[in-house]
C-alpha cells in the first residue's frame, strides 16, 4: 500500500439534522479502501469507536461480519435501526469490551474521539469525568490492551488520528497515541491521507483540526 494516499472528503450517506453540527465521521472511502487491503468476505471487523456506522455500514456492504462499540445512546440507536441481524452494536464504553463476549476479530478500523493538550475532560467517559491529556492517553492504552485480547494472531488495527492546531497552539495527538500504542501492539507505520476538499466545505484545513491531512496508524497483534 503506498505512504501517501489522496481522497476526497466526501460523505456519500446523509445524517439526521440532529447530528449535523458534530459530524465527525470519516467518509466512506477510507474505509473501502482499508477493507480491501487488509480483509476477506466473511472477515470479523470491530469499530469500538463506531460513532454514525461508517466502518460498520461499509463492511457490511463488502460482506464483512461488523461489530461496533458506541458510547453515545443515540448514535447507537441510529446506527443499530439500519443494520441488519448479523451486525452486532453495543452501547457501552469500549474500556467494557472485555465483558461483551465478542468473537475474536479479524480487522479493527477506529477513529477515537479527539483531546487536546489543553483540556481538563476526557472525552472518552462521554465528558462526565475530569481527566487530563496524560489521563486521556493512558485510557486510550487502556482499551486498546483489551482490544488486543479478542484480535486474532496476525491481524491488523488500524487507528485514523491527527494532530491538531489551533490558533497556534498544537498538540502531536497523532504521535502521542501512536508512541502508546506502540507500547502494547507492533506498530508497522503511518499512511497518510491528503484529503481533498471542496473550498467552500472547507473549516480549518481540508480535514480540520488546522490540517489537511490525518494519519493511518498500522499495528498488528503479533503475538
Ligand atoms: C470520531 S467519532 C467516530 C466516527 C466514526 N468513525 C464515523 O465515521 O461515524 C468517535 C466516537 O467514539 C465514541 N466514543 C468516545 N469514547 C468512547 C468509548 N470510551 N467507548 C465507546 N465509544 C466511544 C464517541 O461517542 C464518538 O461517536
Amino acid at each position: 500500500m503506498r505512504t501517501v494516499i489522496t481522497l476526497k472528503m466526501k460523505k456519500n450517506r446523509s445524517l439526521p439534522v440532529k447530528f449535523l453540527h458534530d459530524d465527525n465521521r470519516f467518509p466512506e472511502n477510507l474505509v473501502e479502501l482499508f477493507l480491501k487491503e487488509y480483509t476477506k468476505q466473511g472477515d470479523r471487523i470491530i469499530d469500538i469507536f463506531a460513532g454514525f456506522g461508517t466502518t460498520l455500514f461499509v463492511a457490511e456492504e463488502m460482506s464483512r461480519v461488523p461489530f461496533g462499540i458506541e458510547l453515545e445512546k443515540d448514535r447507537f440507536e441510529y446506527v443499530k435501526n439500519q443494520l441488519t441481524n448479523k451486525a452486532i452494536l453495543y452501547n457501552n464504553n469500549s474500556i467494557n469490551l472485555d465483558k461483551l463476549n465478542l468473537p475474536m476479530m479479524d480487522f479493527a478500523f477506529s477513529s477515537p474521539t479527539y483531546m487536546t493538550e489543553f483540556e481538563q475532560e476526557n472525552p472518552l467517559t462521554g465528558f462526565t469525568e475530569k481527566g487530563t491529556y496524560h489521563d486521556y492517553l493512558n485510557f486510550i492504552q487502556a482499551i486498546y490492551t483489551k482490544l488486543k485480547s479478542i484480535m486474532r494472531k496476525g491481524s491488523y488495527i488500524i487507528i485514523e488520528v491527527s494532530n491538531l492546531k489551533n490558533d497556534d497552539k498544537l498538540t502531536t495527538l497523532a504521535w502521542d497515541i501512536g508512541k502508546k500504542i506502540a507500547e502494547i501492539l507492533a506498530f508497522q507505520g503511518e499512511i497518510i491521507i491528503n484529503w481533498e476538499t471542496p473550498e467552500e466545505e472547507k473549516t480549518n484545513g481540508s480535514y480540520g483540526y488546522g490540517y489537511d491531512h490525518s494519519y493511518c496508524l498500522v499495528f498488528r497483534k503479533i503475538e
